[in-house]
């Protein structure tokens, strides 16, 4: 089933001989429960990309579809209820707020949006996550893995379709980068979640099952591209399934 997508998507900045086209005619098609990194080199347009996608930026030209949903047919509020309960967004910088703990912290879009926290979706989502034993500690106090592992369930907490992340492992070392994108992939799998994850790093694009890059705001290479549609006997068109051969299912 295909989750979002985009069609003609293009943003320019500036104009006349200071125009930069950060996106230039992007068509792509994402399906549910897929991990895909979107790499390319500084100024590529990657984040822009992420911003469109994910209804944080309007575009110049083009249009963003969420299941039957334009997004950029709504007004500002109504994009950002859209955006809060559907979409999770995960960032480099970690974006805790200070003053609360990590359990607060991740509940906190829960109760943005005035609703009761499913406790035993939280409570697996941190065991997912190692972080059960952090909770109670303010990010002051949580190593730079963890306060990452904490914004990724923070952004997972409302049970999102989809999660972006823009250079989520940025600001970590190696090893605990690679940790936290494992846990990013083992969660997408299990949950069904739709993983579009921004990256420049190569060896961190390799875990996707999809890699796009981008050049000058193109499309350069996409590894997906031509395994559409999705084979009749069911199979995942990225080639990967899930242990006992059936798809993957899905979150709320
Ligand atoms: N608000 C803005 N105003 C003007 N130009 C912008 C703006 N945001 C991005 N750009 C330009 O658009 C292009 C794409 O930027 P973008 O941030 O999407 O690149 P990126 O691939 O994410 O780079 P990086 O890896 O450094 O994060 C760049 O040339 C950038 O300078
Ligand atoms: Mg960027």
């Amino acid at each position: 089933m295909e989750m979002i997508r985009c069609e003609d998507l293009r943003k320019t900045y500036g104009s006349g001989s200071s125009e930069v086209h950060a996106v230039d005619g992007i068509s792509l098609s994402f399906e549910q429960g897929t991990f895909t990194a979107i790499t390319g080199k500084s100024g590529s347009g990657k984040s822009t990309l992420l911003h469109l996608l994910s209804g944080l930026d309007r575009p110049t030209s083009g249009k963003v579809m969420y299941q039957d949903n334009n997004l950029f047919q709504y007004n500002d509020n109504q994009l950002s209820v859209l955006r809060r309960r559907r979409f999770g967004f995960v960032f480099q910088a970690y974006n805790l707020v200070r003053e609360l703990t990590g359990q607060e912290n991740i509940l906190l879009p829960v109760m943005l949006d005035n609703r009761k926290p499913d406790e035993q979706y939280l409570k697996r989502l941190t065991e997912m996550l190692g972080v059960e034993d952090r909770l109670n500690h303010l990010p002051g106090a949580l190593s730079g893995g963890q306060q990452q592992r904490i914004c990724i369930a923070r952004a997972l907490a409302n049970k999102p379709s989809i999660l972006f992340a823009d250079e989520p492992t940025g600001n970590l070392d190696g090893k605990t980068g690679r940790e936290v994108l494992t846990l990013m992939r083992t969660i997408s799998n299990e949950l069904g979640i739709t993983m579009i994850l921004v990256t420049h790093d190569l060896g961190v694009a390799e875990q996707a099952d999809r890699i796009i890059r981008l050049e000058d705001g193109k499309i350069a290479e996409d590894s997906g591209e031509g395994a559409h549609p999705i084979t009749s006997d069911g199979g995942d068109y990225t080639g990967r399934k899930s242990s006992d051969g059936t798809r993957r299912g899905s979150v709320g």
